[in-house]
């Protein structure tokens, strides 16, 4: 079973300049919450209550106030930085301590999952216990993303980082759920070309021993990357026309933590209070109305 989540909010967020030279894309809109609420609370949606939140040198304070260690959410939260952008898998040497004996979910500070079937999907998965799993959609446009490839009985037969030619629209999406191996495979790692720690490489090992695991968010769910700014827009415009459609919250993670029963009223309120008069806090209140 998996209890712990890291969310990787690092990065140089270069493809976004200059909205990211002086705040880190996590924390930019999307539509009406921080882009990091939405990774956050799918890992909510699982169950997962102990976060490791892995930001840039210099950014701790930034995410402190909007997701603070002492929170209304129920939620166990700490941070730490990371010294140079080194490759997705550094967060398992970042987060050894954090991940102590257990096995690990992790998901990408950028990565947004929307669908009906997400929560049952992410319930049935998180009772991992050993090997991996991955979490493929099918896309447009595969060589932007690791790919996978699966035989008929959805095995996964190869994977590949940023393929120039693939016969898969498999994407293999941001969000991961490991083992407690996945330690110290990711110390057998070497960098790439691009001088970076990968996570298809360490996704290979798993694979090699016949022990990475994949599932389908189907065409009935979203995955969307808020990669550059036309995907962040565009990402902002779905949840926008679904919030206005149904008058209800994509990502309102005071909901998921209330629906959980980690929270009362009281955090509620208290909530209320740290957002202020805005639309988000008049939410919350018909929550508890
Ligand atoms: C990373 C991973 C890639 C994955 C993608 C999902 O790519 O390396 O395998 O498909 O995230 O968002 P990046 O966004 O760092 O280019």
């Amino acid at each position: 079973m998996i209890k712990k989540g890291i969310i990787l909010a690092g990065g140089m967020g270069t493809r976004m300049s200059p909205l990211t030279i002086a705040v880190n894309k996590q924390l930019l809109p999307l539509y009406d919450k921080p882009l990091i609420y939405y990774p956050l609370s799918v890992l909510m949606l699982a169950g997962i209550k102990k976060f490791l939140i892995i930001v840039n040198k210099g950014q701790l304070n930034q995410f402190r106030k909007i997701l603070p260690e002492k929170n209304n959410l129920g939620l166990s939260i700490e941070y730490k930085e990371q010294q140079k952008p080194g490759g997705l898998p550094q967060a398992f040497t970042i987060g050894e301590k954090f991940i102590g004996k257990d096995s690990v979910s992790l998901i990408l500070g950028d990565n947004f999952f929307y669908g009906q079937s997400l929560t049952k999907i992410l319930k049935k998965n998180v009772h991992l216990s050993s090997g991996a799993k991955i979490f493929v959609h099918p896309v447009k446009n595969p060589n932007l993303y690791g790919v996978a490839t699966l035989n008929q009985k959805k095995k996964v037969i190869k994977l590949v980082e940023k393929p120039k030619k693939t016969r898969s629209n498999y994407a293999v999406t941001g969000l991961y759920f490991f083992d407690n191996k996945v330690v110290e495979l990711t110390k057998k790692l070497k960098p790439s070309k691009r001088g970076e720690l990968e996570i298809i490489d360490l996704l290979n090992l798993y694979k090699r021993k016949n022990r990475l695991k994949a599932e389908f968010i189907g065409r009935g769910g979203s995955w969307l990357d808020a990669g550059n700014i036309s995907d962040f827009y565009n990402a902002s415009n779905f949840i926008s026309a679904i919030e206005n459609r149904q008058g209800l919250k994509v990502a309102c993670l005071e909901e998921i933590a209330l629906n959980n029963n980690w929270i009362n009223k009281n955090q509620i309120n208290q909530a209320i209070n740290f957002y202020g008069k805005c639309d988000y806090s008049k939410y919350l209140k018909s929550l508890i109305a």
